[in-house]
This record gives C-alpha cells, structure tokens and sequence, in this order.
C-alpha cells in the first residue's frame, strides 16, 4: 500500500540530504530550538514535544547516547509507518541522523517491527547508499567528529514493545516488559544510556522542518498541533488508505475525503483510542480536541458496537505483558462482562462496576497499554448506551 494522498509536507519535495545538510551548519543548540520553534509534537501516540525530548538528550550525561527509532508499529488499525518505511526511508534515517547530531549520539538503532521483516532487504539498501553518499559513517559531510551510524533490529512481535521502556528491554534481549518510569529514556535507556526514542513519523517530520524550517512548518496545522498527520484509514469507508492531513481537520471532513460519510462511528487511534460518535463527529483531530497516533477505523450503521468492544478486548488479553494486576486482571474482566453481555447474563449494576474497574486500570496500570485498555470499552458503552443497555439485566 502506498500514499493515497500526500499533504503539505510530504508533497514538498524534501531531498535526501537536504535537511542534514541544513543541520550540519548549525550548532546542536540551534538544531533543537528549531525543532522546539516548530511546535513538533510526537507522532507516536503521547505527543510528547519532540525539541524538549532532544533537550533533555542533549543535557543528559553518559558515556554513549542512542537514538532509537520506534518502527514497532503494530497498533490495530496502523499502517502508516509502514508506508514511510516504504516509500520515505531517506526522510526517517535522515531525522535520526539530525536527532543523533543534536543530542550527541553516534549510534542509531532502528527497531522494526517483526511483521515487517520483508522491508529489512529494503531498508538496508538505502542504509548503504546513505553510506556511500557520506550521509552516514564517519565525518559526515566532511564534519570532523560528526560520526553517526545506524543498525537494524527486528521486533518479535509484541505489542507491548512499541512501548518504548519495553522496546529498551527487547533491544537488551530481555523479555519485553515495560519499566518503571522514571527514569526516563532519555536518562536513563538503552544498557543504562541517555537514549532518544522517536516515532517513524516524528522523525521523518524532523527531516521536513530542518529543510524547510519552523515557519513553514508552524504555518500548517493549527497552534496547539502544528504541522500534519499522517492517518492509516480503514473499515467501513469506500477509500481506505493512508492520507496525510493537516493537523485540525474534523472527523466529519476526514470522513468525506475517505467516502465513509455514513458512518455510525469513529475509532480514533486504534485499539486503545476511543470511539467517536457520529453526534461528535465535528471534533478535530488534533492533540487539543481528539489525540490519535494516527488509526483511524470507520464503522457503518451495521456494526454491532458490542462485538466492536469485544474484538478489541480480545487484544488487550493477548497482548498484557502481565506484569501489573490492574491490566493483567481487568483486561480478562472487562472481557467477561462483555461475553455476559452477550449472553444476557451481565446487570446494569455489574456494568457500573465494570466502568469504575475500566476508571481503575487507566489510574494504576504500570504503562500506557494497562492505562488505555479500557478506552474504547468504555467510551462505547457511554455513547452506545441504547444499544448496549438493551442488552443488560435490570439492576
Ligand atoms: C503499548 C504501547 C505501544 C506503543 N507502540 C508504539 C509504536 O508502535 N510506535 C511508536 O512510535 N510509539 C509507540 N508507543 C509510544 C512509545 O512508548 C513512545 O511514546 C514513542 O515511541 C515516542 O516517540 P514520539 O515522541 O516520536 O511520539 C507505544 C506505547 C504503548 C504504551
Ligand atoms: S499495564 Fe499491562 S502491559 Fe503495561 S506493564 Fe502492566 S501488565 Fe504489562
């Protein structure tokens, strides 16, 4: 699959080279307000500001430092990493060589997601072009000590390790459970060292605003989610795909562009995003009105949104590490009630303490798994309630 549409930034024609040729004339303070300038937040589903993160990298102390590139993308409903991967490999190595420049590191480490071994042949071809062309190696570009290369790892197939304490345990060879946090990554990361985890995505935008600078950038999107996104669109919609937007865009305009205007309902960012009536189908897609990583799974009037909450619960259950009670247990509950549900065995009593156990996990799980298990249960039995509730015992 390749871009259905490319938006403002993907179709601005930034050449390989070009935004590392930019950073390479300024200091590595520079490089980091001007990605701060931009207002970039990243792609990878928290948002997180990607100039602070570089910052705090930059700041940290340690022997060696790593940039790590999270291409674990594996949640339900997302492919859009998968696309750049594809088709912009240049732009992604290029934001971890811009990233290892600003923060100081000399190693990058690229952790690809198991399903996507077949783009390893791929990946590493461009990798030794890069090589060849002096954007990778020692000196690049002629930069006395500016040594960046990057290596390859493949994921093995668990969710969880998109979690990037859990993809730090993996890329140890531990099994891949998430840490305590803090400390953070940045301070503490790979073997114990200062490492910078950034999305596909992120990194790739990174490239774009070194080129093109931060105005360009800020001009797109709105204040408070500068720039655009990427959306891996899929469902009940006539054009499926992956579409690059400019941040803010309601559902409702997303909808018209893929053909799934008669939708019932929106899952916005996947499995652990929340489910969109198409009452609040005015909503923008955007870190301040409905934050996504980036899925988006269309739903038409057929849809029994019971099952829609059964096949995503089902996921959560395989995919718990285990480590924490609150996922470990409330995921199999949350579960159950809904096989009650099915079976007409669940009250409406039972249902409110299956919301306040669903209020629990997002409180005190360990990681954002545990913590966003429960969103599309419970947002599908708040705005579905005529047709869940249909299916409860009285109290
Ligand atoms: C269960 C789980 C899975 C995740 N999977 C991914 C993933 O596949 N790719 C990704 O970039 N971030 C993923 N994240 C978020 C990462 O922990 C991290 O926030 C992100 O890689 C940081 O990059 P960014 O600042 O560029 O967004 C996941 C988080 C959780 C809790
Ligand atoms: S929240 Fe779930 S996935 Fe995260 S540490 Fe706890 S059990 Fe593991």
């Amino acid at each position: 699959m390749s871009l259905i549409k490319t938006g403002p930034i993907l179709s601005g024609g930034v050449a390989a080279g070009e935004g590392l040729k930019k950073a390479l004339g300024m200091t590595r303070s520079e490089i980091i307000t001007e990605i701060r300038e931009s207002g970039l937040k990243g792609r990878g589903g928290a948002g997180f500001p990607t100039g602070t993160k570089w910052n705090l990298a930059a700041a940290a102390r340690g022997e060696h430092k790593y940039v790590v590139c999270n291409a674990d993308e594996g949640e339900p409903g997302t492919f859009k990493d998968r696309v750049l991967l594809t088709d912009y490999a240049d732009l992604v190595f290029e934001g971890m060589t811009i990233a290892g420049r600003a923060v100081g590191s000399h190693v990058g480490i690229l952790y690809l997601r198991g399903e996507y071994r077949y783009l390893l042949g791929h990946l590493e071809a461009v990798l030794a072009k890069r090589r060849a062309d002096g954007l990778l190696g020692k000196g690049i570009q002629g930069k006395e000590g500016f040594d960046f290369d990057i290596e390859i790892r493949m994921g093995s197939g668990a969710y969880v390790c998109g979690e990037e304490t859990a993809l730090i345990e993996s890329l140890e060879g531990n099994r891949g459970e998430p840490r305590n946090r803090p400390p953070f990554p940045v301070d503490t990361g790979y073997l114990g060292n200062p490492t910078t985890v950034n999305n596909v995505e992120t990194l790739v935008l990174a490239t774009a605003i070194l080129a093109k600078g931060a105005p360009w950038f800020k001009a797109i999107g709105t204040d408070k989610s500068t720039g655009s996104k990427l959306f891996s669109v899929s469902g009940d919609c006539e054009r499926p795909g992956v579409y690059e937007f400019p941040m803010g865009l309601t559902i409702a305009e997303l909808l018209k562009e893929v053909g799934g205007e008669g939708a019932k309902a929106v899952q916005v960012g996947g499995a652990s995003g929340t489910c969109v009536p198409a009452s609040l189908f005015g909503q923008t897609l955007a870190f301040e009105g409905v934050p996504t990583g980036g899925s988006i799974i269309v739903f038409g009037p057929q849809r029994d949104m019971l099952h829609v909450a059964k096949n995503f619960m089902e996921f959560f259950v395989e995919e718990s590490c285990g480590q924490c009670t609150p996922c470990r247990y409330g995921n199999v509950a949350l579960l159950q009630g809904i096989e009650e549900l099915e079976g007409g065995r669940c009250s409406v009593a039972h249902l409110k303490e299956l919301m306040a156990l669903g209020e629990s996990m997002q409180l005190s799980s360990k990681c954002g798994l545990g913590q966003s298990s429960p969103n599309a249960f419970m947002s599908i039995i708040k705005h579905f309630s005529d047709e869940i509730l249909g299916r409860a015992l009285p109290a």
